[in-house]
């Protein structure tokens, strides 16, 4: 497995964001629930491009394009070069991974799935699982996680995902979460230097601490879903995305921005 090295600078740190579920449609305009996906992308990046020395790289959680056709992926790849700093995606429920690997194969936006820096080990899973809108890590998925672990016991990992290995509090997206979250943590649980985990899918934030390993949800950088409801529910919350800062002793930092700057949360 060729192993992507981050380019870092000079601090011990190492500063990310997490964009996810942009939707994007091959056609000019596409919308999800009325929003403008290719328009809200764009403003979110022009949003991470106007923010001081914006991170070491992005990385982008599933759900890509809505239709997973070639010509959303070109139109996608299109928007994502506009950020100076290296893009890193992975599959979600609405994504083709074959088509997305081919289109993605630019110097700056792949789909790699190891990352290396100087104290960290990200790695990027595929929970994709054809022709529904759950999620499953497959057992070679699996294997890749458990192989990487056991060579990387010397740093600190975070695990990036599309689909929720817990229960969010909305039961009509708890059917849509990971299908098989104790073959996932029994894999997760049997190392000590996991840090953080990080996924997509909710269309909102989440926070949430598990035997030490931090478990966080981004928003959309389109349309928001309500939290903790039976059904749908649109949220009128701005787009946005998270910001996570790696420290050297595997602690992290993170924060939630959105386009209109009122919900700026911290911990
Ligand atoms: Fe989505």
């Amino acid at each position: 497995m060729k192993k992507v090295q981050l380019r870092q600078s000079e601090s011990d740190y190492i500063k990310l964001i997490q964009i996810t579920d942009s939707h994007i449609t091959a056609q000019a305009e596409g919308k999800f629930d009325g929003m403008d996906t290719g328009l809200s992308l764009d403003r979110v990046l022009e949003y991470i491009c106007a923010q001081t020395g914006v991170a070491d790289a992005v990385l982008f959680t599933g759900d890509l394009v809505h239709e997973p056709v070639k010509p959303a992926y070109e139109k996608l790849l299109k928007k994502l070069l506009r950020l100076d700093v290296p893009v890193f995606c992975l599959a979600g429920n609405h994504d083709n991974p074959d088509i997305m690997r081919a289109v993605l194969r630019h110097k700056h936006v792949s789909t790699a799935k190891v990352l290396e820096c100087r104290h960290w080990q990200i790695l990027m899973l595929n929970s994709f699982l054809p022709n529904s809108h759950a999620g499953r890590l497959a057992s070679d998925e699996l294997e890749f996680l458990q192989s990487q672990l056991m060579c990387s016991m010397d740093k600190h990992i975070l695990i990036c995902l599309h689909h929720p290995p817990v229960s969010i509090g909305s039961p009509w997206m708890d059917v849509m979460m990971l299908e098989n979250p104790g073959e996932f943590f029994a894999v997760v649980d049997a190392y000590t230097n996991i840090r953080g985990i990080i996924w997509g899918h909710i269309h909102q934030t989440f926070l949430l601490e598990r035997n030490k390993v931090l478990l966080m949800a981004s928003p959309s950088t389109c349309v928001q879903f309500l939290p903790q409801t039976e059904q749908y529910v649109k949220d009128d919350r701005m787009p946005g995305y998270r910001e996570l800062t790696l420290q050297a002793d595997g602690s992290i930092n993170t924060s939630i921005r959105r386009l209109d700057g009122h919900n700026y949360t911290k911990i």
